[in-house]
């Protein structure tokens, strides 16, 4: 018996930063929604925790065994009171430390296939805690769908349906953490700006994500000035409705109407950045 769960790429096709905890948390606004690329996790009975690693960006993964899959599935087994007894196979094709929740989407995807494998049945809340207590974004990435997300992350609410339209994701392959991103944001801190219509089309989502912002776009550039080259090689691709960072980065998109904009982008960017990791995929609604 084998459990598969999709990982899909997260992308914050908004982020503003609206305050600070007095831990240092950062309180956001963020509007987040889902690329139909991503990674795999797989999960089977066995007679104790194991994790395999395959895929594409694999090697980008730290040696060090402490993966967040592992540190998903002991933490909902603890809250089980269960043995952390599978069988898990991820596979990567998603950059690492990249803004697009990477470990973030395979701990929730984790999360979602241990539940079925040990069928767990927890309130929302629990599973809320649970994901917040593996990383900020896991609880949305857990959700799997749209959301506006606001906290450091575990308050989330529904949005107003998003139109058909399609992502271009471009990293240029500098990995970039998060902490020192938040560290090196400076200047006041935002208003929040939800979307409060229903965009018609992925123009009119392009349109209201114009007046928005990510917040961190300045201070992920200061560190990673490359993220600069990104936007501005996303932007005047043929067709690019709009260009943002997501997350820390260094991960940008580009919105786009058509699925062959999108692809005819995606190819241009491979062909002028070879080193960069670059993928068109629709936005899921
Ligand atoms: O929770 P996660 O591991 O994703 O966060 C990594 C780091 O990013 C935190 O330790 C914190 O420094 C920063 N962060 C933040 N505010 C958030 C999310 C993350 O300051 N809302």
């Amino acid at each position: 018996m084998t459990i598969t769960v999709e990982a899909p790429a997260k992308v914050n096709l908004t982020l503003h930063v609206v305050g600070r905890r007095p831990d240092g948390y950062h309180l956001l606004d963020s509007l987040v929604a889902f690329a139909g690329i991503g990674d795999t996790v797989e999960v089977e009975p066995a007679p104790d925790l194991r994790l395999t690693v395959g895929g594409p960006t694999a090697y980008l993964l730290p040696a060090d065994g402490d993966n967040i899959v592992l540190r998903a599935a002991r933490a909902l087994a603890g809250r089980l009171r269960r043995e952390p007894a599978a069988a898990i196979r991820l596979t990567k094709r998603l950059p690492v430390a990249a803004g697009i929740g990477g470990g973030s989407a395979d701990a929730a995807a984790t999360l979602r296939a241990l539940a079925r494998l040990l069928d767990a049945d927890l309130h929302e809340a629990d599973w809320t805690t649970l994901a917040l207590g593996l990383g900020a974004d896991v609880p949305v990435c857990l959700r799997g769908r749209p959301a506006r997300m606001s906290g450091i992350g575990e308050r989330l609410a529904a949005v107003p349906p998003l139109p058909p339209a399609w992502l271009v994701l471009a990293n240029p392959m500098v990995p970039l953490a998060t902490p020192p991103v938040f560290k090196a944001r400076t200047g006041p801190f935002s208003a929040a700006a939800p979307l409060d219509q229903p965009p018609v089309d992925a123009a009119a989502l392009a349109l209201a994500l114009s007046a928005r912002r990510n917040d961190l776009t300045d201070a992920a550039r200061s560190l990673a000035p490359v993220i600069g080259e990104v936007l501005s090689a996303l932007t005047t691709s043929p067709a690019c409705l709009l260009a943002r960072m997501s997350g820390s980065g260094a991960t940008c998109f580009g919105l786009f109407a058509t699925e062959t904009d999108a692809a005819q982008a995606a190819a241009g960017l491979a062909r002028e950045h070879p080193g960069w990791w670059s993928a068109a995929a629709p936005l899921l609604g």
